[in-house]
This record gives C-alpha cells, sequence and structure tokens, in this order.
C-alpha cells in the first residue's frame, strides 16, 4: 500500500476548517519518530522539551541550536513523510531578527523540518514578520511558554484573569497578523482557548487548554509515561511504557543473574571442523611459546 503524502499548511488549514481535529505530538529521535509516522499523525513538534525529557535539564533554557538541528534531522529520517515543527530554542531567535532568521533557516536547511516554532506573543512579532519574510514557515505559541517559565511564576495555568485572558487573546491576534500558520495555546483555562480559536482563521492547536482547538498536541514521554520526574494532570498516560521498561530491565538483569540470559537462540555456533582445528593451532602455539617469566616462577 503506498503511504499517504505529506501534509502540507494548505491541508492543515483545510482540516481545521472542515472541523477534522488535527493531531500533533513531540519526538525527538530516529526509532520514536518511525513509529509516529506509522501511527499517521498529522504533525510532529522536535520540541526544546527535549532538554527535560531526554537531557534531564529542569529547564528547557541550556538547549541549543546543535541540541535542535541534531534531533529534528533524527526524526526527519525516522519520519520522512511527517509534517515536521522544529522548537527554536531560548536565545536562538530573541536577540534580534537576524539571528531569528538565521537559526529558523538552520533547523529547515540542517534538520530538515517544514517549519519552526517560537515562544512569545506581541514581543516577538517583529522575529515572526522576519523569518515569515524569509520564506520559513512559523508557529507562535503562547499561554504557558516554557522558555519564560521563570517570569511567568513557574509551569502553571496562564490566563486565569480578565486581564491576562484578553492580553493572550490579543497576542493571539497580532501573532495571526504577523503571519504565523498556526498557534499552539498551552495551559490556558478552556473558555480562553476556545474564544482563541473561534476568532482565529489559522488552526489552534491546544496543550492542556481543552477541547475547543482545532488540534491537540500532547508530549510524547507524557502520553507514555517515560518522564520519572513529573505526571501533568493535563496528559492522558496510554500506555505505561515506564513500567514495561523498569520491568523488563528487572527481568533482564535476573535473567543474566540467574544464566538464563543468553539462552540457545540468542547464541551463534562455529562448525566443528572449525573448532577442532582451532584447537590444535591453539595447542601447538601453547607448546612453541615459552610462558612469560612472572608466570613460569610463580
Ligand atoms: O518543547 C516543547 O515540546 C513544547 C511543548 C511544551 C509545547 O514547546
Amino acid at each position: 500500500m503506498s503511504k499517504p503524502r505529506k501534509l502540507q499548511i494548505p491541508d492543515l488549514r483545510r482540516k481545521a476548517r472542515e472541523g477534522t481535529p488535527l493531531t500533533m505530538i513531540t519526538c525527538y529521535d530516529y526509532s520514536m519518530a518511525h513509529f509516529v509516522e506509522e501511527a499517521g499523525l498529522d504533525m510532529v513538534l522536535v520540541g526544546d522539551s527535549l532538554g527535560m525529557t531526554l537531557l534531564g535539564f529542569d529547564s528547557t533554557l541550556p538547549v541549543t541550536m546543535e541540541d535542535m538541528v541534531r534531533h529534528a534531522a533524527a526524526v526527519r529520517r525516522g519520519a520522512p513523510g511527517q509534517f515536521l515543527v522544529g522548537d527554536l530554542p531560548y536565545m536562538s531567535y530573541q536577540p534580534s531578527n537576524a539571528i531569528a532568521v538565521k537559526s529558523a533557516g538552520r533547523l529547515m536547511a540542517e534538520g530538515g523540518c517544514d517549519a519552526v516554532k517560537l515562544e512569545g506573543g506581541r514581543e516577538v512579532v517583529r522575529r515572526v514578520e522576519a523569518i515569515v519574510e524569509a520564506g520559513i514557515p512559523v508557529m507562535g505559541h503562547i499561554g504557558l511558554t516554557p522558555q519564560s517559565a521563570s517570569s511567568l511564576g513557574g509551569f502553571r495555568l496562564q490566563g486565569k484573569t480578565a486581564d491576562a485572558a484578553a492580553r493572550l487573546i490579543e497576542d493571539a491576534a497580532l501573532l495571526e497578523a504577523a503571519g504565523v500558520f498556526a498557534l499552539l495555546v498551552e495551559l490556558v483555562p478552556d473558555r480562553v482557548c476556545r474564544i482563541v480559536t473561534e476568532s482565529a482563521q489559522i488552526p489552534i492547536i491546544g496543550l492542556g487548554s481543552g477541547p475547543d482547538a482545532h488540534g491537540q498536541l500532547l508530549i510524547f514521554h507524557d502520553l507514555f509515561g517515560l518522564y520519572p520526574d513529573f505526571r501533568p494532570k493535563m496528559a492522558k498516560l496510554y500506555r505505561d511504557l515506564g513500567a514495561a521498561v523498569l520491568e523488563g530491565l528487572k527481568e533482564y538483569a535476573d535473567d543474566v543473574r540467574e544464566r538464563r540470559f543468553p539462552a540457545a537462540e540468542h547464541r551463534f555456533a562455529m562448525a566443528d571442523d572449525e573448532i577442532a582445528e582451532l584447537e590444535r593451532r591453539l595447542s601447538t602455539s601453547r607448546r612453541r611459546r615459552p610462558l612469560p617469566s612472572s608466570i613460569s616462577s610463580s
């Protein structure tokens, strides 16, 4: 059976317009990308959350462009037919338009991405315009924006007050006007996300923001119980791979200790005549070679 063609931005827009929910997940490596593509999701985000989920940092701030390019390229190799969004990491776009365009270009050219994502509202509008002007599609990201967690008071719900919600709604409109092709709305109350979605002409993707967005994003490690530090309320655990991995590791260690592994089916045989010849050669060379003095004297 032939593989479905890779979705393009007009396909994503059409689905959103028709009310077909868009599916998106983060992914960081080649092998998992293979499964994501096989499962037929609409979009993949190579998120800078990899700094926490894969690298064990307690924030996304230490993630570099090199990290992002390397992981995006790995995901692209595993999922050649997937619409891939690469996250611009901390300080790869904030300093200037020129730096932002250069970083976005690297994610496209070296990471094989179809689009980039950056965090922020009105304060990043000029960066969005510059990247879009360079011909690179940009996804916006408002609400909880992890790169600013410190100034947002931690990893917590955003837009809870009328003031904060009104600001978020304005930010969404400003980003759309600046040219983002889609907008991620993370961790805001359902009703705020609904207003953003109803006002938008672009696909709105929700993460922990209720059911009304045009699509949903989850972090891969949350879906499968693979992040040991934290189980967020907003994520549904679809399979507990973390528990399965732990069980498997304990079983493996037991098998080795009890000499049940490797079993016959995991071993490689040698033909009898070859082993006989090897033994003959070894015994001849042992007879010829004098033992080292340290061994012969003991
Ligand atoms: O890096 C990431 O995975 C993200 C999500 C938290 C939306 O930006």
